[in-house]
C-alpha cells in the first residue's frame, strides 16, 4: 500500500539530500570512483568517516573517533541526566559493493537529527550517532570489532589476526589513530544507554512485494562463518593418471557443491564466497585449497545442526579422495530479536507517518542479514528498521533506493525519535 503522501513529506528534500549524500561517499574507495570497496581501517574508511564527522557537525552533534575508528556524534539531551540513546550503522563495504547497505543508516540518522536540530526541538535525552568501521569484516577474518568494542565484548586476542597482506588488526588500529589497548575503554555503561536502533536497507524483496517504503525488524538471523583448508598433493596436470591423484582442487569443489546441498537440506541459507587454490598454476593439481563458509538461520538450532552436518559431510568426501580437511571457525554469532517495546515505538511511528501494511500496522519482518546489532544486544535493547530497496538487490553496485522512500524513513525516525521516551 503506498504511503498517504500528505501525511509523509514533513521536510520535503530530506530524501534528496541523503542520496546526494550517499553518492558523494561512495567516492571515498579503493576501487576508484564507479567501483565502491571500503574495508575498515584504510584510508578510504578514514576519508569517509572525516566526511561523516563534518555532517554530525553540521547537524549540530559534538563528534569525536574512539579507540576502535566509530565516529560518535553526540546530542545533550534537555535532561542531563537521561540515559542515552544510539543510533547509527557501519561505513566499511564489501568489496564493489552497493552505496547504501550500512551507509544510509548513518546519513539518515544524521539527517533526521539535522531535521530536529532546525526545528528547535530538544529531545529530553541524549542521542550518538555511530558510524561502525567494521560490520562487513571483509578485510580481517573477524567482523564487529567497533560495535563489540561498544558493547564491551571485544575479544583481545582479535588484535593479533591479519590481513591477507599480513597486516595485524592491532597494527592497524594504531596506523588508522585509533588505540588497540584502549579497546576496553570504548565499552558503554549499560546503565546509561536506552537502546540502539539502526535504520539499514532491507537486502530483500518483502517491502517491494508489499508496496512498503519501510519496515520494522523482529529478529535478526544468527551467522556461523568458517575458513576450510584441503591439503591434498600438488602433480603434473599432464601425467598423473585420474586414478592416482590427491587432488585439493576437486576435492573443495565437491565440498562446495555440499555447503549448497546442506543449505536446502536444513531450511538455512549457506554460502561459499571465497576459494582459492595453491600453488595456482594451470598445469599443476592443487596440493591445497583454501575457501570460506557463510551459514544463516533465524533459528540457532538448525544453524548449529547444519554445521554439524556439513562438517561431517567435509570429513567422508576427504576420506574418500584421500585429502586432509580441516575447519576454524572465523565467527559465530547468535540470532538476536529486537526489543518489543522498541519494536512497537517503530511500528507506531511509521504507521503515524502513513506506512502500514493491509493491516493497518507497520510490516514487521526478519533480518536474514546481519548488522551491528548482533553485537550492540548484548549492551542495550535494539531495533531496526528497514528501508526498501529495489529489487531486494545488495551487496551488488546495482543496489538502490528512492528519494522518496528515503525522506519516509527519515519521517519515521524524526518521528520515532521525538515519541521516544528514555
Ligand atoms: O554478511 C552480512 O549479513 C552483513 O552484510 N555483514
Ligand atoms: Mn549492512
Ligand atoms: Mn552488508
Amino acid at each position: 500500500m503506498r504511503a498517504d503522501p500528505a501525511r509523509t513529506a514533513l521536510s520535503p528534500g530530506d530524501g534528496a539530500m541523503i542520496l546526494q549524500r550517499a553518492d558523494e561517499l561512495a567516492a571515498y574507495s579503493a576501487d576508484g570512483p564507479n567501483v565502491l570497496t571500503r574495508l575498515y581501517l584504510t584510508p578510504e574508511h578514514r576519508a569517509a568517516a572525516a566526511c561523516v564527522a563534518d555532517w554530525m557537525r553540521d547537524a549540530g552533534l559534538a563528534t569525536r573517533m574512539d579507540a576502535a575508528g566509530t565516529i560518535v556524534g553526540r546530542i545533550e539531551g534537555a535532561r542531563a541526566d537521561a540515559p542515552t540513546l544510539l543510533i547509527g550503522s557501519h561505513i566499511d563495504t564489501v568489496r564493489n559493493a552497493g552505496k547504501y547497505d550500512g551507509n544510509l543508516g548513518v546519513i539518515l540518522a544524521i539527517q533526521a537529527l539535522r531535521r530536529l536540530t532546525r526545528e528547535g526541538v530538544r529531545l529530553p535525552y541524549a542521542v550518538e550517532i555511530l558510524a561502525f568501521g567494521d560490520e562487513e569484516g571483509v578485510r580481517f577474518p573477524v567482523t564487529l570489532t567497533s560495535s563489540r568494542a561498544i558493547a564491551g565484548t571485544f575479544d583481545a586476542r582479535n588484535l593479533d589476526v591479519a590481513d591477507a597482506g599480513g597486516v595485524t588488526l592491532r597494527a592497524a588500529l594504531k596506523a588508522f589513530g585509533g588505540d588497540p589497548d584502549a579497546l576496553a575503554a570504548c565499552a558503554r555503561d549499560r546503565a546509561r544507554i536506552a537502546g540502539y536502533v539502526e535504520v539499514h536497507i532491507e537486502q530483500g524483496p518483502v517491502l517491494e512485494q508489499q508496496d512498503l517504503a519501510v519496515g520494522v525488524v523482529t529478529a535478526i538471523a544468527g551467522a556461523s562463518r568458517l575458513a576450510v583448508t584441503v591439503d591434498g598433493f600438488a602433480g603434473h596436470a599432464g601425467t598423473v593418471p585420474m586414478t592416482m591423484r590427491r587432488d585439493a582442487g576437486a576435492a573443495a569443489a565437491e565440498m562446495v557443491l555440499a555447503v549448497e546441498r546442506v543449505g536446502h537440506d536444513h531450511g538455512v541459507v549457506a554460502t561459499v564466497g571465497q576459494m582459492r587454490f595453491a600453488p595456482g598454476a594451470v598445469n599443476v593439481i592443487p596440493s591445497r585449497a583454501e575457501f570460506t563458509v557463510d551459514l544463516r538461520s533465524a533459528s540457532d538450532a538448525d544453524r548449529l545442526g547444519a554445521l554439524a552436518a556439513l562438517t561431517g559431510a567435509f570429513a567422508d568426501i576427504a576420506g574418500r579422495r584421500h585429502v586432509a580437511v580441516s575447519h576454524a571457525a572465523a565467527y559465530e554469532e547468535k540470532a538476536a530479536t529486537c526489543d518489543p517495546a522498541l519494536v512497537a515505538g517503530l511500528a507506531a511511528a511509521a504507521t503515524a507517518c502513513g506506512h502500514a501494511a493491509e493491516d493497518g500496522a507497520a510490516l514487521r519482518l526478519p533480518s536474514g542479514a546481519g548488522h551491528d546489532g548482533l553485537a550492540m544486544a548484548a549492551l542495550c535493547p535494539f531495533a531496526m528498521l528497514f528501508v526498501r530497496c529495489e529489487g531486494g538487490i545488495s551487496h551488488n553496485p546495482a543496489e538502490a533506493i528512492t528519494a522518496e522512500d528515503a525522506q519516509a524513513a527519515t519521517d519515521v525516525v524524526a518521528r520515532f525519535l521525538k515519541d521516544f521516551r528514555a
